[in-house]
């Protein structure tokens, strides 16, 4: 079982890293095989439009053309049993860096003339882990449920299952006091103390899950 992990996040050891690490652990601990890749260290770009992974020549490629440090891993990808990927939340999204590889990774799969038959070809899971501000309270009224959403079916379209885990709330800052902020240090630690370690909890299972390999919608 190989497993090939991404951090959305420009921060090493953040939320998501962190989140990532229990995941991993869970899936390492089960007998998976797991290689972490952190995003803002490789230099590339999202989709650029070519459209040579919808050619229908000969030349149609198997994975995106465009070479940069991604490329390997998107070939690598072929050969993967499951795909993690963390991100934090950016301005309601995923990071830029994870918008990128979900571009480059989905769009050459993704079959225009019939979008119900991927061109990857094997079902297998992804997991999606997100990390936010947002309180757990607000997170259907932001409309988080539906952008997230959104990527859980893209990903779960082209390549067989995907699911979602969140941390809310996060902790940003390290000292609340020296940076703008609509909290307080001792308020954000009493919800990370109280939290964190169950949402780090669930990380893991996640991991147990995808070193599994059984489909998450099966
Ligand atoms: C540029 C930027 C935009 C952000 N936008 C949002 C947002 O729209 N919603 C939200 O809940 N959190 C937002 N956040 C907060 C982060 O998603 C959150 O603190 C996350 O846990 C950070 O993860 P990290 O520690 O792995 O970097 C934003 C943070 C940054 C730096």
């Amino acid at each position: 079982m190989k497993i090939l992990a991404f951090n959305g996040s420009p921060r090493l050891k953040g939320n998501t890293a962190t989140m990532l690490d229990s995941a991993i652990s869970g899936a390492r601990e089960n007998g998976a095989e797991v290689e972490l890749f952190n995003l803002y260290k490789m230099q590339f770009s999202g989709c650029i439009s070519c459209f040579t992974c919808k050619l229908l020549s000969k030349e149609r490629p198997i994975v995106c053309v465009i070479k940069d440090d991604l490329q390997p891993v998107l070939e690598k990808i072929r050969e993967a049993d499951a795909i993690l990927i963390g991100t934090p939340v950016y301005f309601g999204s995923e990071s830029a860096a994870t918008r990128a590889l979900i571009e480059r990774l989905c769009f050459p799969y993704l079959n225009y003339a019939d979008y119900a038959k991927s061109h990857f070809p094997r079902r297998i899971n992804v997991g999606l882990i997100y990390t936010m501000n947002v309180p757990i309270e607000l997170f259907e009224k932001v409309g988080y449920n539906v952008n997230f959403g959104r990527t859980r079916d893209t990903l779960g379209r082209e390549f067989g299952s995907c699911k979602m885990i969140f941390a809310n709330n996060t902790t940003q800052y390290d000292d609340y006091s020296l940076y703008e902020a609509n909290s307080t240090r001792e308020i954000k630690k009493a919800y990370r103390d109280a939290h964190f370690s169950d949402d780090c909890q669930n990380a893991r299972q996640l991991g147990e899950q995808l070193a599994s390999g059984k489909l998450f919608n099966s």
